[in-house]
């Protein structure tokens, strides 16, 4: 009609009223049901976290105990999960196999009525508990080892770290710590690419499961979570490809050869610091320097060199929250390739909350963007045996 406006990307236009996460990306702010990000990163847990997001106000102590139990109680696969696993061939992605997992929570009687607040309850423990099983799982099938069974005695997170490494890794208090801080900062960022793909796939009705399995295959993409894959890689290429000279990829960047961007930079909303960046530079900085890591010292050159230049200044580029994550988790010994994962892992309250928001919303309608068409005009169609 001629009332539709173009808006690739959709730069400007809002799909929906939400009341979940506020962001203001000229001044860099970040806040969750009106608390800061900072605050939650230092005073709450991934769960409590989670749990704000979800039900929209701060639990009590006994809330949050049984919210925590729920989830906890959880975390045993359904016994179909193993052999798929182990069919995926060992050097296939773990986000493609993350995504065909959650997609078999949602079945055997789990696809669940989207009207039914009880079923939902369920789905979100299950959601919340059974992913880092998978995620725990996936790793192992594809280090050619068995997935270990989940301890909920070791809490939310050492119960992923033991679940992952295994028996040998010293669990400390700082390490659960620091992961259960970096799935706060990924627990929520309105509509980003995969929560509004969550909320595209929810708006037809689809099962929670589902849409979720929608917002894992967008994450995976290299501008969205798989950046954080992205930035370590980058990273390893200056330091082995150009002796850690970081000044020779700059300027690929700058002159866009083949494409290059500088990794863990820029944002479609924030044109100032990213407030997640601001607390993972902290944190990797902290931990890092103490062990001389090579490839914190060439983040750290990319990220002068790229705030001083007129290229970066200009499009206001800052570094974004995948910039130094990917260096604490390779510390704590995650594989580069499960660093998407995780953040899959942090979004998950992000993806449910907004799942639950837009079907109790009355606005709420099926997606359906218009298009601009640039095709042919009208033509005569002629069979083939007559060209
Ligand atoms: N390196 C070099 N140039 C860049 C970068 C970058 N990382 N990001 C944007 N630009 C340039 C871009 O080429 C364009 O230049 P020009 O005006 O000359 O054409 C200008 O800056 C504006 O960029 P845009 O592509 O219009 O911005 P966008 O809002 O469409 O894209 C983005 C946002 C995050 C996809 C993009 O900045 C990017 O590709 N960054 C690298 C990937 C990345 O780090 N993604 C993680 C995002 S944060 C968390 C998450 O979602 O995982």
């Amino acid at each position: 009609t001629g009332m539709t406006t173009l808006d690739v990307g959709f730069v400007n236009t809002a799909a929906c009223q939400s009341e979940i996460t506020f962001i203001n990306g000229d001044e860099g702010i970040l806040r969750h049901r009106g608390y800061p990000i900072a605050q939650l990163a230092e005073k709450a847990s991934f769960l409590e976290v989670s749990y704000i997001l979800i039900y929209g106000e701060d639990p009590t102590p006994a809330q949050l105990q049984s919210f925590t139990e729920s989830i906890m109680g959880e975390t045993t696969l359904p016994e179909v999960i193993s052999p798929v696993l182990r069919a995926f061939p060992a050097e296939t992605h773990p986000m493609p196999v993350l995504s065909a997992g959650v997609s078999l929570f949602g079945t055997l009687g789990d696809d669940i009525s989207i009207k039914d607040d009880k079923q939902i309850d369920l789905a979100t423990a299950r959601l919340l508990g059974r992913t880092p099983t998978l995620a725990a799982a996936i790793h192992r099938v594809r280090g050619g080892k068995d997935p270990i069974a989940p301890d909920a005695s070791l809490g939310y997170v050492g119960n992923l770290l033991r679940m992952t490494f295994g028996e040998d890794y010293e669990i400390t208090d700082e390490l659960v710590r620091a992961l259960d801080m970096l799935l706060v900062l990924h627990a929520d960022h309105e509509q980003n690419c995969s929560t509004s793909t969550v909320r595209m796939v929810g708006s037809s009705n689809a099962p929670l499961y589902a849409s979720i399995v929608g917002g894992i295959n967008a994450l995976y993409g290299p501008l969205h979570g798989g950046a954080n894959q992205a930035v370590l890689e980058m990273l390893e290429r200056i330091h082995s490809n150009e002796g850690g000279d970081a000044t020779k990829y700059m300027d690929k960047v700058k002159n866009k050869e083949d494409g290059a961007k500088l990794m863990g930079f820029g944002h479609r909303v924030y044109k100032s610091y990213d407030p997640r960046a601001v607390i993972a530079k902290e944190f990797a900085t902290d931990v890092l320097s103490k062990a001389n890591d090579p490839l914190l010292e060439i983040a750290q050159e990319l990220e002068e060199k790229a705030l001083a230049d007129d290229y970066f200044v200009e499009r206001k580029l800052y570094p974004n929250v995948d910039f130094y994550t990917g260096l604490i988790y390779r510390a704590m010994g995650f594989p580069t390739e499960m660093f998407t994962v995780l953040f899959a892992l942090g979004r998950m309250p992000g993806w449910i909350a907004h799942w639950r928001e837009q079907h109790s919303d009355p606005a709420t309608k099926i997606n359906r963007p218009r298009q601009v068409y640039v095709g042919a005009t009208e033509k005569n169609f002629v069979p083939v045996s007559e060209r």
